[in-house]
């Protein structure tokens, strides 16, 4: 069984939607460790009672980026993971440290990417008035909420959403492809090559991907 190593940085839905596909039987990995880089991530707590090791590196005691991604990369590969899964993780990673990881450190965005990278994606789909906005899995390069992706899945925009309307409909999504993503690699049909997504999905399972409420009827 494939390792996994989750990394967050605040409240941890998304490694709660992997830790409870995981116990429903649905996503077949050891899941080794949640590592936080905020001591108080209200996810450490979850984690610790679904028995799952965690550890804090907290960004706050290292001088500069370099000494925390090596700390960070040290405590990560003592649970020797086949796959560093970002969730919620709010910090830029340095070059070495996304190399080090290729091609088994991927990202969750809220955004159906390459639009609205970085923060406050909400806000910025609104603001162009988009109508189709969502959220993307990708694998992790050197530049921010960039890289080969994997699976998104697409919400409408309605007249009078608010950010927080978006982000609970996105949310509901996040939770469904992320394990999807991670069950993918986990079954050996997700792969990085050449810098390209490999990917062995039948057409049904890609159909999935679409918000219920925008597939044709
Ligand atoms: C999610 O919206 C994710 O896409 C973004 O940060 C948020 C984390 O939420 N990267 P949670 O900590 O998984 O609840």
């Amino acid at each position: 069984m494939k390792n996994i190593v989750i990394l967050i940085s605040g409240r941890g839905s998304n490694m709660e939607a992997m830790i409870a596909a995981r116990d429903a039987g649905n996503l077949p990995v050891n899941i080794a460790a949640v590592v936080s880089n905020r001591p108080q991530a209200a996810g450490l707590r979850a984690a610790a009672q679904a028995g799952i090791a965690t550890r804090v590196v907290d960004h706050e005691a290292f001088a500069g980026r370099d000494a925390f991604d090596s700390a960070l990369a040290a405590c990560i590969d003592q649970f020797q993971p086949d796959l560093v899964v970002l969730a919620g993780f709010m910090r830029i990673l340095t070059a070495p440290f996304v190399r080090h990881y290729e091609g088994r450190l991927i990202n969750i965005h809220p955004s159906l990417l390459p639009s609205f990278p970085g923060l406050h994606t909400h806000r910025q789909a609104l603001a162009e008035g988009v109508r189709i906005h969502g959220c993307t899995v990708h694998f992790v390069t050197p530049a921010l909420d960039h890289g080969p992706v994997i699976i998104q899945a697409a919400v409408p925009v309605i007249d009078g959403d608010t950010e927080a309307d978006l982000a609970a409909r996105i949310l509901l999504q996040e939770h469904k492809i992320y394990p999807q993503a991670v069950r993918w690699f986990a079954a050996g049909k997700l792969s990085l090559d050449n810098g390209r997504v490999r990917l062995d999905a039948t057409l049904d399972t890609a159909a999935a991907l679409i918000a219920p409420e925008l597939r044709p009827a």
